[in-house]
């Protein structure tokens, strides 16, 4: 028959050998606090064992004590030892990912509408014509009177036009800068002039109130519509491709005599028609014309001595046409998806 001392010398040498194991395995440090507990805790194995010793003699009660202190300090190095090595493991940082592959550095990239401005400019630049600017906001009187245009013009009126105040408009075209640089400059002059104009147009798909105009003007002694016809021809043939084609449609300026529409054979369907050019197989870039002899005595150039033409195209236009945009507002939207595309 087994003595109660022998029973409980059993117990803790179980207890050690099952602690010691589930100790070994234990994977956190949130489970080795609850093994400490579970085996050492006030409430404990360990302490549920002791709980016998009354059972035992005087004599017997230091050989249990001490067994008793043996197991409790090497389950108690065990679980100090295993917990330091998951703190230290803890303290090493978030660990690094050598294999990830590196993110692509963000880049912004020049507006598709800039793209082409830049590029007309460019063209321009070789055939001897400087880059000049004007004000966005402009007195009526540089913005129609100058340009031989009355204020009972229907461009002039409330209806087509932001005015800021009395006299003071969102510039409606590019061409005001035509007189400014006349008034600054003596011939010979050849500019062109990138800005913002504003109109009172609906934003649809092929209108916006405020747009992109590139002006140009050339005046000098001796200029003839063959030298605009020219010069017009091979910018189209530079920007557009030798293959397009060009087409000079009467028109109606006040500050243009004789004036003209100057359309491109279609880039999309290559003139046989589709839905971009209207079913026509064309595609107007810009008004144009001779400088009208009144704008030159308005900004006292001598109208028997210069003449001139001058021009006014819309990018955004150019632009929908080179990259086959089906509708206006891309361009305005600042949408990443579509402006990604032109880096
Ligand atoms: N300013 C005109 C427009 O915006 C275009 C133009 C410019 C026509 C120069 C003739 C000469 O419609």
């Amino acid at each position: 028959m087994t003595t109660v001392i022998e029973e409980l010398l059993a117990q803790l040498r179980d207890l050690e050998r099952e602690g010691l194991e589930a100790v070994r395995a234990g994977g956190d440090a949130g489970a080795l606090e609850a093994l400490r507990t579970e085996y050492l805790g006030r409430k404990g194995r360990l302490t549920g064992i002791l709980r016998r010793l009354g059972e035992l003699s005087a004599e017997e009660r230091p050989a249990i004590g001490a067994e008793a202190n043996r197991v409790k300090e090497a389950l108690g190095a065990l679980l100090d030892e295993r917990a330091a090595s998951f703190a230290s493991a803890a303290d090493d940082g978030p660990r690094v990912d050598l294999s990830l592959p590196g993110r692509a550095r963000w880049q912004g990239g020049v507006h598709p509408v800039s793209l082409v401005i830049d590029e007309i400019c460019d063209i321009f630049r070789d055939l001897g014509f400087s880059r000049v600017a004007g004000p966005e906001v402009e007195t009526v009187e540089y913005n129609f009177s100058k340009l031989n245009t009355p204020l009972d013009h229907p461009a002039a009126d409330m209806h087509d036009t932001f005015y800021l105040s009395d006299g003071v408009v969102l510039r409606t075209h590019t061409s005001p800068v035509q007189a400014r640089v006349m008034e600054a400059f003596q011939p010979p002059v050849r500019v062109v002039v990138p800005g913002m104009a504003y109109r009172r147009d609906p934003f649809d798909a092929s209108h916006a109130p405020g747009f992109a105009q590139v002006e140009g003007l050339a005046v000098d002694e001796g200029i003839t519509f063959a030298d605009f016809k020219a010069t017009i021809s091979e910018f189209v043939r530079r920007f557009f491709g030798a293959d397009a084609k060009t087409r000079f449609r009467p028109s109606f300026f006040p500050f243009t005599e004789p004036s003209a529409e100057v359309d491109v054979s279609c880039r999309i369907c290559r003139g046989a028609g589709c839905s971009a050019c209207k079913h026509t197989g064309w595609m107007e870039i810009m008004g144009s014309g001779m400088v009208h002899p009144s704008v030159f005595a308005n900004v006292g150039y001598d109208p028997e001595k210069y003449t001139g033409y001058a021009f006014g195209m819309g990018p955004a236009r150019i632009a929908m046409q080179r990259y086959g945009l089906p509708d206006i507002r891309l361009l305005y939207e600042s949408d990443m998806r579509f402006l990604k595309q032109f880096v």
